[in-house]
């Protein structure tokens, strides 16, 4: 049975299931430069079932969250060892952006995490990514950190975390 998380609008915002990813997929291939085996969506939807989360309108999927939990340093305490959740991707398709579908995605992982009694949540973004790093400042996330030549094609990340 699906349980909608909540709706904005006609917008419903709800946990995915296994039929869910092979759209998942399409909207990473149409948004996102950085893909994934269907091994890995299998996975993260295995794993954190309660942060995988989809946005979907008349039946059509329009965006998605995926992530996963890692034990690891804190990115707020120094030396401190924390349980973190970890946003792996997310995306809004085109058409459908500045409606608070992503920031709905990005509240309903954290309170996914959160039953996973994660002490930190946090991710990368690509520096020049303006819209997302909006997205992340407005939902409490700060930069911590600049990754050099994260990505393959040598852009550099912000990490970006928040604690819980
Ligand atoms: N310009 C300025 N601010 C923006 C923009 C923008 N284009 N988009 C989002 N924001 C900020 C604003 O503060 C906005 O609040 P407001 O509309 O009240 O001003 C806030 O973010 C929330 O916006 P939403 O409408 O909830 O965000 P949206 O549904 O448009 O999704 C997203 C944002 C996911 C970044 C979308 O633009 C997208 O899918 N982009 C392409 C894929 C992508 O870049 N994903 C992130 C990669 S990093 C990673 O996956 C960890």
């Amino acid at each position: 049975m699906q349980v909608i998380l909540r709706q904005l609008g006609d917008c419903n915002i709800r946990r995915a299931g296994p039929s869910d990813l092979i759209s998942v997929m399409e909207i990473n291939l149409k948004t996102l430069p950085e893909h994934y085996s269907d091994y890995f969506y299998e996975s993260l939807l295995a794993e954190l079932p309660e942060a995988f989360i989809i946005a979907e309108i008349g039946g059509k999927h329009v965006g998605y969250i995926m992530c996963k939990t890692e034990f690891g340093f804190s990115n707020f305490k120094k030396l401190g060892f924390v349980k973190k959740g970890h946003v792996v991707s997310i995306a809004v398709v085109e058409e459908h952006r500045r409606k608070g579908i992503g920031k709905a995605l990005v509240e309903e992982s954290v309170n996914g995490v959160k039953l996973r009694k994660c002490d930190e949540f946090y991710l990368e973004v690509r520096c020049s990514n303006t819209d997302a790093v909006r997205l992340y400042e407005k939902m409490g996330f700060a930069i911590r950190q600049q990754l050099n030549a994260y990505y393959r094609d040598g852009e550099d990340a912000y990490l970006m975390a928040i604690e819980l």
